[in-house]
């Protein structure tokens, strides 16, 4: 197993944002989470990109015991990860935004620019490299977290939310770019609220509501699973 979440716990003070949840993650697969507002999802990623320490415990990658290291040396094992919240470093280029992140493996200048570059036209940003990173539009601030995270080099990318508050358009053109993420190799585990987008393009989903996962599945069981129905529909469902 790539990535391995051991009876994982996050409390802050009374508020059990993620307790006691398992899971695992195989090599080159794309899991989506899914859970209402507030469930634990972000916290999540949070603990698995070293962001916060767990409370209860434990977190594998490469068979390596990683709880509760730092940040910066899981993204030098191989942890990319996205923000839900965009904050691209405003005031300098798109491409020097993606630069920062190259920095992680690469540590000649000229290189590391060479190799944003690329990661502009894989993730369709090449023309707005030289716009400062705040005059973007959301779509495309959003597509530099990606390219952010990506030039890090991920072997797991962790992708919270990249297309929320997307129109249609602009979501039907970021699928094939993750897809074609995960052809080139990288494992990739998604929080997305938009259903259609996680039943497209999860291999496995994970629901998680309260901080526990209730249920993890194909699409389709999860569509049928009566915990999943009853945590998005507070109850309705149980009589349909
Ligand atoms: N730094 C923090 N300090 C205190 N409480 C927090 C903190 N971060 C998250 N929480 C709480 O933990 C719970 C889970 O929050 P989290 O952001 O993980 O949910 P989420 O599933 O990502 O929700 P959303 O779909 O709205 O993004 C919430 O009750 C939240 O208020
Ligand atoms: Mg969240």
């Amino acid at each position: 197993m790539l990535l391995e979440v051991n009876n994982v716990s996050k409390h802050f003070g009374g508020v059990k944002a993620v307790n006691n949840s398992s899971f695992t993650v195989g090599k080159n697969e794309i899991v989506g989470i899914i859970g209402p507002n507030g469930a634990g999802k972000t916290t999540l990623f949070n603990l698995i990109s070293g962001n916060f320490p767990v409370t209860n415990g434990n977190i594998n990658f490469k068979g390596e015991n990683i709880t509760n290291q730092k940040p910066y040396i899981l993204c030098k094992k191989g942890i990319g990860r996205t923000y839900q919240v965009v904050k691209p470093f405003g005031n300098i280029t798109v491409l020097e935004n993606v630069i920062v992140g190259a920095f992680n493996k690469i540590n000649s200048k000229d290189e590391a620019k060479e190799y944003s570059l690329e990661i502009l036209k894989k993730v369709g940003l090449y023309e707005q490299r030289n716009q400062i990173g705040k005059s973007l539009t959301l779509a495309n601030k959003k597509r530099l977290e990606v390219a952010k995270a990506l030039a890090t080099q991920p072997e797991l990318l962790l992708l919270d939310e990249v297309m929320a508050g997307l129109n249609p358009t602009e979501i039907k053109d970021v699928l094939p770019m993750i897809q074609s993420l995960n052809d080139d190799g990288i494992t990739i585990i998604l929080i997305e609220h938009i259903m259609e987008v996680v039943m497209t393009i999860c291999d496995r989903i994970i629901v998680i509501n309260h901080g526990e996962k209730i249920a993890e599945g194909t699409a389709e069981e999860i569509a049928n699973n009566d915990k999943v129905i009853e945590a998005y529909l507070g109850g309705e469902a149980t009589n349909a």
